[in-house]
């Protein structure tokens, strides 16, 4: 066979090739993974409703609830004081709006500056952590050996997760739940961060937060829709939503902060910051009323009338 035969039949072989390619095969199928399964919307408080099933129309659950500490940065007087009053009433639940941790030196805001993470170790941060649950676990159990713990996950301690976004080879090993101990400490952990899950005690909504605009507890009612209370911005705001109807008001809640208000990150700028907690009381149809202690100089006076002054050893 001459050279040129060769040629022709190898052009044939490959037309043939091309033309099975474009019409004589199945299409390609795309596969895409899904990068993570869709956590539930809502989580709601089981210890609540075990409760409200048989509680009495009278009988009260009480919820302490705590905004951003930013550990280990927080307000010490601030926080002994809250600890103080923990131990000196009885309450069902504690919920922790998140934030609790700082983690400044996994923070994007670091990256790259060495002199700013000098001397930090999450091994350090995650040992004190777990030093402030137990004593908060130790105030809230004094008068409620039975009393629930819940932890919502806030930007800063997702700070790790966006540290193994990069660095996967250290997953399973540095997470914030495994370093903290929330599963043997039996403390819930909602991740609020991650999945914008929100917690729900009755008609009452928790999640860190998300919007920063200057009237965020309006933004945060309108797209809610619901009852939802939030720290993230650090100042103490509400906004109450129009609705039909007559009770049906739902409000947006800033709940402050537990943080030291002269973060390192805000110099000397001016800011609406408040050190605050939250006092909540449900009624088992899931109505609820609430109360917002603001802290001074470490000291709040609480609506039974008595002072708490925090101390710091
Ligand atoms: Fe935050």
């Amino acid at each position: 066979m001459s050279d040129i035969n060769l040629f022709e039949e190898f052009l044939e072989w490959r037309n043939g090739k091309i033309v099975e390619e474009l019409v004589g095969k199945a299409p390609a199928r795309y596969e895409f993974t899904q990068p993570a399964a869709v956590a539930p919307a809502v989580i709601h408080s089981a210890k609540f409703q075990e409760w409200a099933a048989t509680a009495k129309p009278t009988s009260v659950y009480r919820v302490l609830v705590t905004p951003d500490a930013q550990l280990p940065y927080e307000d010490k007087e601030a926080c002994n004081a809250v600890e103080q009053y923990a131990a000196d009433n009885r309450f069902d639940e504690w919920v922790d709006l998140g934030d609790f941790l700082d983690l400044d030196f996994l923070s994007r805001h670091n990256k790259g500056k060495a002199r700013l993470n000098a001397g930090k170790m999450l091994k350090e941060h995650y040992a004190y952590g777990r030093e402030v649950l137990d004593r908060r676990l130790d105030c809230l159990r004094k008068n409620n050996r039975r009393a629930a713990m819940t932890l919502i996950e806030g930007n800063h301690d997702y700070r790790v997760e966006a540290l193994l976004d990069e660095q996967p080879e250290f997953e399973g090993m540095i997470e914030v739940a495994e370093g903290l101990g929330l599963a043997e400490r039996k403390i819930q952990w909602i991740r609020s961060w991650r999945d914008g899950t929100i917690y729900k005690i009755g008609k009452a909504a928790f999640t860190h937060g998300l919007y920063t605009s200057t009237y965020h507890a309006r933004k945060m009612v309108e797209n809610y829709c619901c009852n939802i209370f939030y720290g993230h911005v650090h100042d103490v705001q509400q906004f109450s939503k129009v609705m039909h109807g007559h009770d049906e008001v739902v409000v947006g809640q800033a709940m402050g902060c537990l943080c030291r208000l002269d973060q390192a990150y805000i110099k000397q700028n001016p800011k609406n910051w408040q050190l605050a907690f939250g006092d909540f009381f449900f009624r088992p149809d899931g109505m609820f009323t609430y109360y917002i202690p603001r802290i001074f100089d470490g000291q709040f006076t609480a609506p039974s009338g008595k002072t708490y002054k925090g101390r710091v050893k």
